[in-house]
């Protein structure tokens, strides 16, 4: 049977499918990158969320290592390349959170969009300040989605619903395919020049980190607001930083940071900006999928047997 180190939270059911294989489980949290090298020495698998980064480092430390399972969606906390050179499976939960994650972005669109959480923050420290608090309708904007896959299109559909029109920029699918979803595609220059909103549903990787950066905010429409719910850096935090400070840029709203968590960053002292604690993925529905999904994976890949697509 088999070692399993599991440094995140997941969902207890995951956790009794792995135990009731047989395998022991240990519940590691917050581990230091130190005791993380250590941790691993003696473990076949490793169950991970965003926050733990499998290093190369991590993977030569771990010569036992058969797989690294990911309870969620994006894979940039892990050194794909060298697990697949050292002949470690890496699988994931790709369909786990794509519901939760398009709903938290709605969720962030109406937040950023009639500042509710400045008003609740205002009205519970005892100022009933309703002139202070009017906001923009989404219904006849623009939306930009950057990055139409799973996540893109769930927020196509929903903000479809809310009467917006949709562009999208994605080099990887064809027009017809956004036609179908009522999006046009655009280039990136195009859609931040004509988008009301935009909304990042893109995975971060050397192409896409800094893809929004201070070149593009400098061609944006005037009072645009942007949602990111997918990786911090994909916008260049100190270009949106400085683009709302001179109002080129009017609000944002972020669950996503560089750094995580974003301890110092001045973005967090803007009236403008709606910030969550990396909660795109946080409902019951989406952790108990992401945990079930990838104990099997994890269990299947420990048996040696093929591993489905999830
Ligand atoms: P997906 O793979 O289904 O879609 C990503 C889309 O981005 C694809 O259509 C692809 O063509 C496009 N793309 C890739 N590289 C690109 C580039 N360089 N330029 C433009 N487009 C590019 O992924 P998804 O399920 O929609 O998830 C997107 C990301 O959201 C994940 O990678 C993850 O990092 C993030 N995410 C965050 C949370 C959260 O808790 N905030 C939850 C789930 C997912
Ligand atoms: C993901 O990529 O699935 C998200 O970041 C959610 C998470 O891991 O919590």
């Amino acid at each position: 049977m088999a070692t399993i180190l599991v440094s995140e939270v997941i969902a207890d059911r995951g956790l009794d499918i792995l135990r009731g294989a047989g395998h022991e489980v240990r519940v590691s949290l917050d581990l230091s990158p130190e005791e993380l090298l250590q941790a691993v020495q003696d473990v076949h698998a490793i169950i991970i969320r965003s926050a733990t980064k499998v290093t190369a480092e991590v993977i030569a430390n771990a010569p036992h290592l058969i797989v690294v399972g990911r309870a969620g969606i994006g894979l940039d906390n892990v050194d794909v390349e060298a697990a697949t050179k050292a002949g470690v499976m890496v699988v994931n939960a790709p369909q786990s959170n794509i519901i939760s994650a398009a709903e938290h972005t709605m969720a962030l669109l109406l937040s950023l969009s009639r500042q509710i959480p400045q008003a609740h923050a205002s009205l519970t420290s005892g100022t009933w300040a309703r002139s202070k608090f009017e906001g923009v309708e989404l219904y006849g904007k623009t939306l930009g989605i950057v990055g139409l896959g799973r996540i893109g299109a769930l927020v196509a559909q929903r903000a479809l619903a809310f009467g917006m029109t949709l562009i999208a920029y994605d080099p990887y699918i064809s027009q017809e395919r956004a036609k179908k979803m009522g999006v046009e595609l655009t280039s990136l220059a195009e859609l931040v020049g004509s988008a009301d909103f935009v909304t990042i549903h893109l995975p971060k990787s050397k192409e896409t980190k800094g893809l929004i950066g201070k070149e593009l905010l400098a061609q944006v429409k005037p009072g645009i607001r942007f949602v990111n719910a997918a990786r911090g850096g994909i916008i260049d935090e100190d270009a949106l930083y400085a683009a709302i400070v001179e109002g080129t840029v009017a609000g944002a709203a972020l669950d996503v940071f560089e750094t995580e968590p974003p301890t110092g960053s001045p973005l967090l002292t803007l009236d403008s900006v709606v910030v969550t604690p990396h909660l795109g993925a946080s409902t019951e529905e989406a952790q108990n999928k992401a945990g079930i999904t990838i104990a099997e994976q994890v269990q299947l890949a420990l048996a040696n047997e093929f591993v489905p697509f999830a």
